[in-house]
C-alpha cells in the first residue's frame, strides 16, 4: 500500500473550529478520491508494519475538516478482526436518536489532530441512530453503538468544530465520572 498523500491539521490550526458545509450531491471525483485517500491513511495507521514504516499514529476516524477542507464528511475505520476492515463513509450526518445511557473512554479519547496526552473523560451516548449519505448520494439510517458511537458523535464534533479536549474541563478532568459507564 502507498502512503496517501496527506496532510493532517494540528490542534492549533483554526480551520479546525470552522463548521463544515452541507455537501452537495454528486460528488466530485477529487472528493471520491479524498475520501478513499482518508480511509488508505486510516487503515494504514492500524496495521503495524505500515504504521513503524511511516510513524503513524493509529487512528479510527478522520473529518474533512482535519486535512483542511470544510466539508461535512468524515470516516471511520473499525478493525473488525486482524487485518480485517470495515469502512464508514458518512456525509451530511444527523443524529436522530440516542440511547439515554451514556459512556466514556476509559483510557481517554484520541484525535489525529491532538498530539499531545490528555487526561480526562468525554461523557457520549451509548448508542445512537443516525441519517446519513453515503459516497453516491444515498441517503441511509445507521444504528451504532459502543466505541463506533463514540467515534461518530467524536467525529460529528469536528464537524462542528468542536474537539473533544473542550469537553473536558482541565480542573476537573473526571468530573461526574459514575454517572457513566466505562468501555
Ligand atoms: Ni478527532
Amino acid at each position: 500500500m502507498k502512503l496517501p498523500d496527506l496532510v493532517i491539521l494540528d490542534e492549533k490550526d483554526k480551520r479546525l473550529r470552522e463548521t463544515s458545509k452541507e455537501v452537495i450531491f454528486p460528488l466530485s471525483q477529487e472528493d471520491k478520491a479524498h475520501i478513499h485517500d482518508m480511509i488508505d491513511y486510516l487503515t494504514m495507521s492500524q496495521i503495524p508494519e505500515y504504521s513503524e514504516k511511516y510513524s503513524l499514529r493509529p487512528g479510527m476516524g478522520l473529518a474533512y475538516i482535519q486535512t483542511g477542507i470544510p466539508k461535512r464528511i468524515f470516516v471511520i475505520v473499525e478493525e473488525l478482526d486482524e487485518g480485517e476492515f470495515k469502512n464508514y463513509i458518512v456525509i451530511n450526518p444527523k443524529i436522530i436518536s440516542h440511547s439515554e445511557e451514556m459512556i466514556y473512554v476509559g483510557e481517554g479519547e484520541g484525535c489525529l489532530s491532538v498530539n499531545r496526552e490528555v487526561e480526562g473523560i468525554v461523557p457520549r451516548y451509548a448508542r445512537i441512530t443516525v441519517e446519513a449519505y453515503d459516497e453516491l448520494g444515498n441517503k441511509y439510517q445507521i444504528r451504532v453503538r459502543e466505541d463506533i458511537s463514540v467515534a461518530f458523535q467524536h467525529e460529528i464534533d469536528h464537524l462542528n468544530g468542536i474537539l473533544f479536549v473542550d469537553k473536558i474541563d482541565p480542573k476537573n478532568p473526571y468530573k461526574n465520572r459514575s454517572k457513566y459507564r466505562e468501555i
